[in-house]
């Protein structure tokens, strides 16, 4: 019988470095690839631009493959386990860096099974971690954004979403990340804030900044970004109009709209009942999700419902009882709020709701509950966890202690070291020189 030889790769793009390592890993028996599948990679890297069936096609035909099967873990134990092959190749890079504890596992198992690890020289100059920068500098397309949403909602636990009311927002949400254990923290996309757009304008966030205006400033993060983007569509205006909103958004690539069960002039939900605002009906808030529903022209573009009963005082079990029509009416997911500083009404909403449905996506917004960690947002069911408004938060009391500090001085010194260098702020931007 001949021997196996196991071979784990992401195999997004193609190029030398894992031909050779394949024609290497042939020399030894049947090469089995272990095709990392986006829930494998999402935490680790980012999502590969190919969809696993496409990366599948590829691998399958390249000489000295004989089988691809699916890694659906970072680590290689579970298939090691599984398929117990003679050997397992990998590139020598993996003896630094965050890797390394992934291949002291490899070594373990390997031993326990009696087969061999094969390491080779990793490709220099050419290898995944360099294409990948170069491709990402390329940006991306609004069909392959658009459709990363759902690929994330499905590849990971909880999807992070950060608001972003500019460019610069955008880039710091793209690009940020920390390693945290052999994990890789990162923002998953961005939430383009009515409550953020309308403040940056100088505006109450009352639908006043029309849609137009608002497209203009999001095309400046479509620019510098890939990830993708849920827009706040308020209430989604009338019914006439918010079909023309579905397809514009999906046009400029955008994955998803929320839009909130009220009517009339909407103010900011954080107002809780402060402010007199009034819910839709049941069956109004339906036909405008049906409408949108019926306008999309993209498979993937997801239409959200937002349930303001907790917002208005109301119980969870109105909440509840929308929830489950707005899904009958084909809602593709549902964002549930509320302003209780403890959480426990949307944790209590979020466990009776997936008592029903199993896979229609939650999505939360733990403004006030903030002391929530995602990993409990996660086993309560939640599926994303937007955080709508820090970035604008954030600036505000910082441009206003650099003000004062001029006002107090007279000069600009004694806030040099609150601001970031000239140089860095140059170089923020790639092409500025
Ligand atoms: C927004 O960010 O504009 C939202 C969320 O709608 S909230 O402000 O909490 O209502
Ligand atoms: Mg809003």
């Amino acid at each position: 019988m001949s021997k196996t030889v196991y071979l784990g790769m992401t195999a997004d793009i193609m190029h030398p470095g894992l031909i050779h390592i394949i024609g290497e890993a042939a020399k030894y028996g049947d090469v089995i690839i272990g095709l990392l599948t986006d829930k494998a990679i999402a935490e680790h890297k980012r999502l590969p631009y190919l969809t696993y069936e496409q990366r599948k096609k590829v691998v399958e035909h390249i000489k000295g493959v004989k089988e691809v099967v699916p890694q659906d873990d970072w680590s290689y134990v579970n298939n090691l386990r599984r398929l117990k092959p003679d050997y397992i190749i990998h590139g020598d890079d993996w003896k630094t860096g965050p890797l390394r504890e992934i291949r002291e596992q490899v070594f373990e198992v390997m031993n326990e099974l009696g087969g061999k690890v094969i390491e080779i020289p990793y490709t220099q100059g050419i290898n995944s971690s360099s294409l990948d920068k170069d491709i990402k500098s390329i940006g991306t397309t609004p069909d392959v954004r658009l459709k990363s949403l759902r690929r994330l909602i499905h590849a990971k636990p909880v999807v992070r979403i950060l608001e972003a009311h500019d460019g610069l927002c955008g880039l710091i949400i793209e690009n940020l990340e920390i390693q945290k254990g052999d994990k890789r923290e990162v923002f998953d996309g961005m939430w383009s804030s009515s409550l953020t757009d309308s403040t940056s304008k100088g505006k109450p966030d009352i639908e006043a900044v029309d849609l137009t205006t608002r497209l203009q400033d999001l095309n400046n993060i479509l620019e510098c970004t890939t990830k993708p983007i849920i827009f706040d569509g308020d209430t989604g205006g009338k019914i006439e109009h918010f079909v023309f909103t579905v397809r514009t958004l999906e046009r400029h690539g955008i994955s998803a709209v929320i839009i909130e069960d009220k009517v009339g002039l909407k103010k900011n939900s954080l107002f809780g009942t402060d402010a007199i605002q009034t819910q839709d009906s049941i069956e109004g808030f339906c036909e405008k999700i049906r409408a949108g529903k019926n306008a999309q022209v993209t498979d993937d573009f997801m239409i959200i419902a937002r349930i303001e009963s907790l917002i208005a005082g109301k119980p969870v079990s109105d909440a509840l009882e929308r929830a489950f029509a707005y899904v009958e009416a084909g809602a593709d997911g549902i964002m549930i709020h509320s302003k209780n500083k403890s959480g426990e009404d949307i944790r209590e909403f979020c466990m009776e709701f997936r008592k029903k449905y199993n896979h229609i996506p939650i999505v939360v917004v733990p403004t006030t509950y903030d002391h929530v960690t995602e990993t409990e947002l996660h086993e309560w069911g939640a599926n994303i966890v937007i955080y709508a408004n820090h970035m604008l938060r954030a600036a505000y009391p910082a441009m206003r202690k650099v003000a004062t500090t001029i006002l107090e001085n007279g000069r600009a010194k004694e806030v040099c070291e609150l601001c970031m260098p000239i140089k860095e702020i140059l170089e923020l931007i790639p092409g500025t020189k």
